[in-house]
């Protein structure tokens, strides 16, 4: 399963001996140039990175080091090694072979799903377009720009699979992939999460902690696609995905890490001291994880959605690890607890486990995200600090399903306008919050130095020193 770097366009599955879809993918690539020109990277484009880059889709292959000019990143279609026999895992179809065409009745709905999932992945370059020019280290630069060409090649993924099964609706979609724009009103990415700005670096480790992570979930639950080349492509996906969120947890760790050591020598609390020393504050750092984790929670979508059961009764969509789960993979008569509103309290109630299947998903990914919030509040304790960071209830800030509509505490308590509108403030970022964040945010590249407001990491990337020179401006 070697990638062919010798084509245009580097791929593992042997594109060359599809003449038409070579050229209408070679026709698409000078579009996807054109858009990664102007919604790319800001001021990249002459720019040396130390990148990794897939020359196999095996373990020994994937991550592959070396100096690569930004613009030149060589983008491709790699898709993991077919499963021989691979049998449909769940769903009506369960126990049948798995598909290697898009079957006619589920055509739109298919096309519907990779469109959705495609958007996500320029839409979050666009979003952290500006951060280069902020970014508090060489480190961290190379980490944001890895981050950017990995979000760019899945972007090719979702391509290759509308260009090659779904036709002519297939290329016009591929096409609008590269017409939306995050946050633009007339033409808005398709997922509000993906509208919203990346403005700071704070909110860029939050948004590869939580927002990397719904891509997480989503991808694996692709990964059980009866459509077996979505099934391919997404899990190799995946283990691009597992380094974005290492971005994010180990930015966020560092982020708390300096403040503590400050709050630690100087023996304080006080939120204006800590900011007049230039560091951000552990309950600005809890405002931000409160905004991010609900804003991404509602990615989930609906709590009941009968779209939900029919992607996975149909077999398109399955559930996070459905093989290790231990039920019928049918789910007619199971059931599945959602969260209601009445008579002024949250309660639970059990609903078909096929319409809640995007709860489901949900939980697993809340699950996921706390083991990253127990790390850091341990890094919290070495210091001896009183704090520990919490995710807020899922009830918390919902602007999708049941629970929107409702004001509830970060503690899941409901409450009335006048106490949300009284005590918001202590719960969100704030406008003043993230003003001071973005006071803070200069620009250090010099190899080995590190802003202010963030500790090193424990080590570099691929084994080389922390003060390496990451990225060569020219
Ligand atoms: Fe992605
Ligand atoms: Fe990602």
């Amino acid at each position: 399963m070697n990638i062919d770097y010798s084509q245009k366009i580097p791929n593992n599955v042997d594109l060359a001996a599809d003449k038409t879809l070579q050229r209408a993918l070679e026709h698409w690539q000078p579009g996807f140039i054109n858009w990664w020109g102007e919604m790319g990277p800001d001021g990249s484009q002459d720019f040396d990175v130390y990148l990794r880059t897939a020359v196999s889709v095996d373990q020994a292959g994937w991550a592959n080091f070396g100096f690569v000019k930004m613009p030149d990143y060589r983008w491709g279609i790699f898709l993991n090694p077919a499963v021989a026999d691979r049998k449909i895992g769940f769903g009506a179809h369960k126990g049948e072979a798995a598909w290697q065409e898009v079957p006619g009745e589920y055509r739109s709905n298919l096309r519907r799903i990779i469109v959705t999932q495609g958007d996500t992945e320029p839409a979050s370059v666009e979003q952290q377009r500006h951060l280069g020019l902020t970014c508090p280290s060489m480190y961290d630069l190379r980490n944001l720009f890895q981050v950017n060409v990995e979000e760019g090649r899945h972007l090719w993924a979702m391509v290759y699979l509308l260009h090659r099964y779904f036709g002519r609706d297939g290329r016009e979609e591929a096409q609008a992939l590269l017409e939306r724009r995050s946050g633009d009103s007339d033409h808005p990415r398709i997922l509000g999460a993906f509208n919203e700005k990346t403005p700071d670096w704070l909110a860029f480790f939050m948004f590869t902690y939580f927002t990397d992570r719904d891509g997480k979930f989503q991808l694996s639950a692709l990964a059980e696609s009866a459509f077996d080349p979505l099934a391919r492509t997404t899990r190799f996906m995946l283990t691009e995905e597992g380094h974005h969120m290492f971005v994010g947890r180990n930015g966020i760790r560092r982020i708390i890490e300096r403040t503590c050591e400050v709050m630690a020598r100087e023996r304080t609390y006080d939120v204006d001291r800590l900011r007049a020393l230039g560091v951000i504050d552990l309950p600005t750092i809890q405002r931000y994880l409160n905004f991010h984790f609900s804003v991404t929670i509602d990615l989930f979508g609906a709590d009941l959605s009968s779209n939900a059961a029919t992607f996975y009764t149909t077999g398109l969509k399955g559930r996070y690890f459905e093989d290790k789960i231990k039920d019928d993979h049918v789910l007619k008569d199971a059931s599945y607890p959602v969260l209601e509103t009445v008579d002024g309290r949250i309660l639970s109630r059990d609903a078909p486990a096929l319409n809640a299947l995007n709860e489901r998903l949900r939980d697993d990914f809340i699950q996921d995200s706390i083991a990253g919030v127990e790390a850091w509040n341990k890094g919290i304790q070495k210091f001896g600090i009183e704090f520990a960071m919490q995710v807020p209830h899922k009830a918390f800030n919902r602007q999708i399903g049941a629970l929107a509509g409702f004001k509830f505490s970060p503690e899941g308590k409901l409450i009335d306008e006048g106490e949300w509108s009284a005590n918001s403030r202590h719960w969100l970022p704030t406008p003043e919050d993230r003003a001071y964040v973005q006071s803070l945010m200069g620009r250090v590249t010099e190899p080995g130095k590190f802003a202010n407001w963030i500790s090193p990491p424990a080590a570099g990337i691929n084994g080389r020193p922390v003060d390496f020179e990451y990225v060569r401006f020219n």
